[in-house]
């Protein structure tokens, strides 16, 4: 949620902050803006409202912004409307400080009130104009910037990463962290700050994460780390193994669609390091057996898409291990008073692993002694640093908002850790568990054989597309997918949409049936799908259209019309959802193209959350 880019090299800024900032978009796309600090000490800016579009032509019409060293943001607004003045980067009275900045600041209205006092005249709304404002005041008090920005950073309460440039310093740029994610970047005789990698991929691969309280200071040739008590430290340098083309749309209109049909590969490059001589092995949890085998319950906490996965996990985990299985919001088990301890295991489910609701409920199941495994997609985020084990889904970079290939790979990781589980214990026969796995290794072709029939989808989408309200109503592993099936839809197409679990619609909610609503009814979970054909034909009774999804066998006894008829190939009840999923995506990809919708970056949303 915001991007932030930092550049200090020996070329000229702005175009390189302007191309991170392309590959940050997708963090928040309310306003941008850039400042760089020139050779002789001027500090210039430029920020707008809108997209970065709208920055390029500000640019283009003013005087050029000169100077190598410079910051950029893209925002996501908190606090005060998205405008121009809210925008980032905030600057001090003096013009002699800039600041983009990532997080919240919860204490900003009394250091604000502080500095009023002081006579500082604020501009805008925003928390973060404190943070320009405080390091100012200090830093006209004895001029030393570094001491300014440990003087701000520890009046500071809420979370922050934060770029910082002073006037008086045409070669040096400040970074600090705290709750919210930050990377430095190592180029040729240039370096980087970044909140997120992809901003970084076409400069350089190499770069070390911040960890809360760290400070850098940044030179185009050299980085000193200090800690919370300003002690110089050393930092790890990690190699990055996405490339530039990862994060690229690569001819696709959509960044969606792209990784919609990445999805087999993905799937593919996730399951293939786990298995080792047909048994499923996760490198990972090496020398854990005896703990996992101590587990008496399993909660999975995460957020949206990434709470549906958690929804697949629980069925699968308690049918398969025989052990109790929660899926919680993150945002809700952190107030629940959670019953947690030392034999429960907490599974915390985020393909960003920077999302703060996760954050905050891993930092309170590890307070109240319980174990952490994470399944991550971003390697070296904040989730995967702080948890006890860390399994990486394989899914590469996601940068559409809506989250498609690293929903399915979180899928089938939860799957096979299930079965992992489940034979560690002993609670799976060897029949089972070899006829899972040779299904498993035919996933990603049946994966590719129904993306390869993605035009069902397309047409029932744009006989659909006008629609004000749809269903979704599925039982079991189907109703699971159901959630996810609509929040797709809603998120990207604005069209109101519920997800219902087909037995529960009768107690109220089939009032809303009425001739022309749009179900979505999934049939795919074998053993129900008898209970889910009497619920559909009661919604047809009320006037419904229903369009089903349903196992290649079971197409016969659907009373769909061929073409409301989404297939998916026959596979293990537990891989299903990898499947099933598919035509979901496409649909609600589909209804949103035909409504003209900004499908990569839906209003009001931003990839990886890292407010409360
Ligand atoms: C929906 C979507 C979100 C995320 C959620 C958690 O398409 O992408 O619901 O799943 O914000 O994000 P992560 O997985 O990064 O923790």
């Amino acid at each position: 949620m915001c991007g932030i880019i930092g550049y200090a090299g020996e070329t000229s800024a702005v175009p390189i902050l302007l191309d991170g900032l392309e590959a940050l978009e997708y963090r928040g796309y309310d306003s941008a803006g850039v400042a760089v600090v020139s050779p002789d000490g001027k500090l210039q800016f430029s920020k707008s409202k809108g997209r970065l579009k709208v920055l390029r032509e500000h640019l283009a019409n003013q005087e050029p912004l000169v100077g190598n060293i410079g910051i950029g943001h893209t925002r996501w607004a908190t606090h005060g409307e998205p405008n121009d003045v809210n925008s980032h980067p905030h600057i001090g009275n003096k013009n002699k400080i800039a600041v983009v900045h990532n997080g919240i600041i919860e204490n900003y209205m009394e250091i604000r009130a502080y500095l009023e006092k002081k006579g500082v005249e604020f501009v805008s709304e925003t928390d973060t104009e404190v943070i320009a404002q405080l390091i100012e005041y200090y830093y006209f008090k004895d001029y030393d910037l570094l001491g300014s920005v440990y003087k701000t950073l520890h009046r500071l309460r809420g979370a922050y990463a934060i770029g910082v440039l002073c006037a008086d310093y045409p070669g040096r740029m400040i970074a600090a962290r705290k709750d919210a994610p930050l990377l430095i970047g190592y180029g040729d005789k240039c370096n980087f700050i970044a909140s997120d990698v992809t901003a970084l991929l076409k400069h350089t691969r190499t770069v070390s994460y911040m960890n809360d309280d760290e400070v850098a200071v940044i030179t185009p040739y050299k980085i000193t780390f200090f800690d919370g008590d300003r002690g110089v430290i050393e930092k790890e340098k990690t190699e990055v193994e996405w490339d530039v083309s990862s994060a690229e749309k690569g001819g696709y209109a959509h960044f969606m669609l792209k990784e919609i049909m990445e999805q087999p590969e993905a799937v593919r490059k996730t399951i293939s390091p786990r298995i080792k001589d047909n048994r499923i092995f996760f490198e990972e949890l090496a020398g854990k057996e005896e703990l996992l085998k101590g587990i008496n319950k399993i909660y999975m906490i995460a957020c949206g898409s990434a709470y549906h996965v958690g929804m697949v996990g629980k069925y699968i985990i308690e049918k398969l291990a025989r052990i109790p299985v929660e899926a919680a919001l993150a945002s809700e088990f952190r107030y629940a008073s959670p019953l947690v301890d030392e034999h429960t295991l907490i599974i915390v489910i985020s393909q960003s692993g920077e999302t703060l609701d996760s954050m905050a409920a891993l930092r309170e199941a590890k307070r109240l002694g319980a174990r952490v495994l994470s399944i991550v997609n971003v390697i070296g985020s904040s989730i995967a640093r702080e948890s006890d084990e860390v399994i990486y889904t394989m899914a590469g970079p996601e940068i559409a908002v809506a989250t498609t290939k690293a929903y399915n790979t979180q899928l089938i990781i939860l799957t096979m850790f299930g079965y992992y589980l489940a034979d560690l214990i002993g609670a799976v026969s060897k029949e089972e568990y070899d006829e899972f796995l040779s299904e498993l290794g035919k996933l990603p072709e049946q994966m590719q054989k129904l993306l390869d029939s993605a035009d069902v989808c397309q047409q029932a989408a744009s006989k659909y597309f006008n629609r004000n309200s749809v269903f979704f109503i599925g039982r079991n592993l189907d109703y699971a997918l159901c959630l996810e099936g609509s929040l797709k839809l809603k998120e990207i197409s604005y069209i109101h949409s519920e997800s219902y679990a087909a037995g529960e619609l009768k107690h109220g909610t089939i009032s809303l049936i009425e001739p022309g609503t749009l179900v979505v009814a999934m049939t795919t979970y074998a053993p129900l799908l008898e209970k889910t054909v009497s619920n559909i034909v009661e919604v047809q009774s009320r006037g419904a259209e229903v369009i089903s999804v349903v196992s290649e066998s079971d197409k016969d006894k659907m009373n769909t019309s061929y073409e409301n008829t989404f297939v998916v190939p026959d596979s293990h009840p537990f891989l299903k959802p990898n499947l099933s999923v598919i035509p979901l995506q496409l649909f609600a990809y589909y209804v949103a193209l035909n409504r003209g919708c900004d499908i990569d970056k839906p209003r009001n949303l931003a990839k990886s959350v890292t407010v409360e």
